[in-house]
């Protein structure tokens, strides 16, 4: 019987389920074994594998979070580990290995396949930071809850008068916060490709407060720097892509905020509760599509692509012009949002 792979890797994102679903469901009805490896790439270098058959995918549509596990394991980080992964890949006899992941788990999927293995990968991040494709699943379910986040802080800063500061998700591009801010109605909103001017912002607070509106909602992605700074680090350590663990923005800012405006200034950070919880039906519906079109590019034997959403289609595109470049904010985008600051 030909067998199939399947790996969820990097932080998690909801819609991650749907896609393990409909690739199970795809590949049992063409006649495959289907391999699910848990933990990432971890589960390859270590051989932890689970059979995924209907009843372990049954149930599970409307579930966060993966039931493979997640790591952020890096194979080209430890030499002995990318050995041990392509030998567990040769003795699973891997017809072809679906790998769902963001930049950094695509990233080594893109390197193993020009190795000559036959991946087909899954674009996922709650960060829409991916090149090629107009959105990932998880970004729809974590712009929700941010947007929910938003319309209450909205209330109780209405109540107090005060300015809420808001730090959402998004490491090096500005798609959360840009979007939930355009859906709650932010007065400012900060992103990681425009360094921050805090006069420039208090300025904007300040006028709105003297037009009589007491209470204003700043949204600030976690990547987003200060002018002539680098981004807030909650902690030093990095992971084995060299990332640092961002988060502190948010605390930054709204302490300048009051002490410049002299008015009370509270700050939220949203942080995982962004990417916990049931996604919603968009992503369930993106992330059922894209393991379709995943199972179909093993069966056709079309190794090395990502399936990709452009307009409302689905396609196939080489995993390599995936991972070239992050996608940053558009530009249009943002000054649509600017319209409404202040
Ligand atoms: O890449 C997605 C993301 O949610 C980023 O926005 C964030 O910086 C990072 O993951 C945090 O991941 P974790 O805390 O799980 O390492």
């Amino acid at each position: 019987m030909k067998r199939v792979g399947v790996l969820t890797g990097g932080g998690d994102s909801p819609g991650l389920n749907s896609v393990i679903r409909a690739v199970t469901r795809r590949a049992l009805a063409a006649g495959y074994e289907v391999i699910g490896l848990k933990n990432g790439w971890k589960g390859l270098v270590d051989g932890l594998t689970v059979s995924l058959d209907l009843a372990s995918v049954s149930g599970i549509l409307p579930k966060g979070g993966t039931i493979l596990g997640t790591s952020r394991t890096n194979l080209y980080a430890v030499p002995a580990d990318h050995d041990r992964a392509v030998a567990t890949y040769k003795q699973l006899q891997l017809e072809g290995l679906i790998v769902i992941g963001g930049e950094d788990t695509l990233g080594v999927a893109n390197k193993l396949s020009q190795e000559g293995l036959h991946i087909v990968a899954v674009p996922k991040t709650i960060d829409n930071d991916l090149a090629n494709t107009d959105f990932t699943f998880g970004f729809d379910t974590a712009v929700n809850i941010a947007t929910e986040a938003i319309d209450r802080l909205l209330t109780t800063a209405e109540s107090h008068h005060r300015i809420m500061v808001v730090e959402v998700m998004g490491r090096h591009a500005g798609w959360i916060a840009t979007y939930a801010g355009i859906a709650g109605g932010a007065d400012v909103i900060l992103i990681p490709e425009k360094p921050i001017d805090v006069h420039e912002v208090c300025d904007i607070l300040r006028k709105r407060h003297a037009r009589g509106k007491e209470f204003s909602i700043v949204v600030v992605a976690e990547g987003a720097a200060l002018d002539h700074q680098s981004e807030v680090a909650k902690a030093e350590k990095l992971d084995a892509f060299g990332h640092i663990r961002l988060g502190g923005i948010g605390d930054t800012l709204g302490k300048l905020i009051e002490e410049q405006t002299g008015i009370e200034t509270r700050v939220t950070v949203l942080g995982h509760i962004q990417r916990g919880g049931s996604p919603t039906a968009f992503d369930r519906v993106l992330g059922t599509r894209f393991g379709v079109a995943a199972m179909e590019l093993v069966l056709s034997r079309d190794f090395g692509k990502m399936v990709s959403l452009q307009g409302n289609k689905i396609v196939a595109i080489p995993i390599a012009s995936a991972v070239a470049q992050l996608k940053t904010v558009d530009p249009e985008l943002y000054e649509i949002a600017k319209i409404f600051f202040g």
